[in-house]
């Protein structure tokens, strides 16, 4: 490890593990009234299974990032009503996402690794999340995908077929990410340090791709792992958590 690595891991050390759950977005793509986060899915609102997730995982605290002014809200009708004990803080978020990243690695402090997770992938299992809590043990930085199943064209300004990169390279990548604190703290830092930077960042991992040398390992989510971004999606994440809930009860 370089200097910008995770820091020495010593013997069965508890490390304290904290999630980061987005839900500061507008839901612009899904085209309700209800931003997205709050829709009801399952009997519950959109946001409340990947919180239930992360309350029974392993991971030691939550912090809930909400729209901005949508805090109390939050805090009464979703981390209260639903009793969410893991739940530390609710932090307002920002513009983009990585505003809200940054807002919610503020209140993360003192953790020694962070998982960043969409709210908006309800379907997030136990299975995943330790796996995202051993890669950034071991790695110090990682993310979730799953290699892609279609072929991907990049498309030209007209709308022609420009050319076709290598499937077996590709992954679509989801969340968690994970990371060591010191690390995703310090790429994020630079990345406000250089708004030149912040155009196109989609994804935590693109911010140490860009900020840092460190490397960011792949791991396997789930095809089922999907974030509902637009109306069908709600549908399809509602059959992927019957069967999920099934499961569980046998
Ligand atoms: N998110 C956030 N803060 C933002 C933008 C997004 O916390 N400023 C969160 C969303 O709430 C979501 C996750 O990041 O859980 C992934 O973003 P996306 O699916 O793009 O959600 P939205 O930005 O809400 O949707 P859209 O892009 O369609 O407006
Ligand atoms: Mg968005």
């Amino acid at each position: 490890m370089g200097k910008e690595g995770p820091g020495p891991r010593l013997g069965n050390e508890k490390r304290l593990v904290t999630a980061i759950v987005l839900a500061a977005g507008k839901g612009s793509r899904m085209e309700t009234g209800v931003r997205k986060q709050y829709l009801e899915l399952e009997g519950r609102p959109l946001i409340c299974h990947a919180l239930e997730a992360f309350e029974k995982s392993p991971v030691d605290r939550v912090i809930l990032v909400s729209g901005a002014g949508e805090e109390e809200f939050c805090r009464r009708e979703i981390v209260e009503r639903y009793g969410f004990k893991k739940v530390e803080a609710v932090v307002p978020g920002g513009r983009e996402r990585y505003h809200s990243v940054y807002e919610g690695l503020k209140a993360a402090e003192g953790s020694a690794d962070v998982l960043i997770h969409d709210g908006a992938r309800p379907c997030i299992t136990r299975e995943i999340i330790q796996a995202a809590m051993d890669g950034a043990a071991a790695y110090g930085a990682c993310a979730a995908g799953m290699p892609v199943k279609d072929t991907i064209k990049m498309v030209d300004d007209q709308g022609n077929a420009d050319h076709t990169p290598d499937r077996s390279h590709m992954w679509l990548v989801q969340t968690p990410q994970a990371f060591s604190y010191e690390l995703i703290k310090k790429a994020y830092d630079r990345l406000f340090e250089h708004p030149s930077a912040q155009e196109g960042i989609t994804d935590d991992a693109m911010v140490v791709e860009t900020m840092t040398r460190h490397k960011v390992r792949l791991f396997k989510g789930s095809y089922e792992n999907i974030k509902v971004t637009t109306p069908e999606d709600l549908e399809i994440a509602g059959i992927f958590l019957r069967k999920m809930e099934k499961t569980v009860d046998i």
